[in-house]
């Protein structure tokens, strides 16, 4: 009961930041939406314990809502972001990261982490802080796979709508540089029968 408690004080703290974010890009609520369906997809796929399902979907809930501080001219800019842009726009994990902490919930740090570390890559390309293969936690490698197939599965400003089977093979290319390969056997399982789909 006191875990439930715990839980919900947390989903309460982060659903009023989401609203808050979807607010300012209202392409961010469907987004977010479809990636905690999918993440907790992969996610029971992986065998996470009910804890760990509850962190994840919490973490997909508001993993983007560091985008609160991105000025407009960044955030909703339609075209290409040029460098100077992309580095502003990268912040937002850091961001998203410091908004959880401060919530000073019991589950905050387990959240902000994987909040932190959702656009690190295995081979350690990625940021904030280049972490590498395992280094990476486990929740934020998960929501990785499901942030990148939404986002390339959906119509935005700057690319043509893809098809289920061109993002997967986009996906696929992409396993061992910014992908988990044991996270992408899961999720290309469930995939392929998932209402998260696209067509
Ligand atoms: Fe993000």
């Amino acid at each position: 009961m006191q875990e439930l408690l715990k839980f919900s004080a947390l989903r309460r703290y982060t659903k009023a930041l989401s609203v808050a974010l979807h607010e300012r890009d209202p392409y961010t609520r469907f987004h977010c939406e479809r990636v905690i369906n999918l993440a907790t997809e992969i996610g029971i796929a992986c065998e996470l314990s009910d804890r760990e399902l509850v962190l994840l979907g919490v973490g997909a809930s508001f993993h983007d809502v560091g985008k609160i501080g991105i000025p407009d001219s960044v955030l909703l800019k339609p075209g290409k972001l040029d460098a100077d842009e992309w580095e502003i726009m990268k912040t937002h994990s850091e961001r998203g990261e410091r908004i959880v902490r401060a919530t000073m919930l019991a589950d905050a740090p387990a959240v902000a982490s994987i909040i932190r570390h959702h656009h690190e890559h295995v081979d350690g390309s990625g940021y904030p802080d280049g972490l590498s293969g395992d280094g990476i936690p486990l929740l934020s490698r998960i929501l990785s796979i499901a942030d990148s197939y939404d986002a390339m599965a959906t119509v935005r400003a700057y690319h043509r709508p893809r098809g289920h089977e061109e993002v997967v093979a986009m996906i696929r290319a992409e396993v061992n540089t910014k992908f988990d390969p044991k996270v992408f056997e899961r999720f290309a399982e469930v995939i392929a029968k998932s209402p998260s789909r696209t067509q």
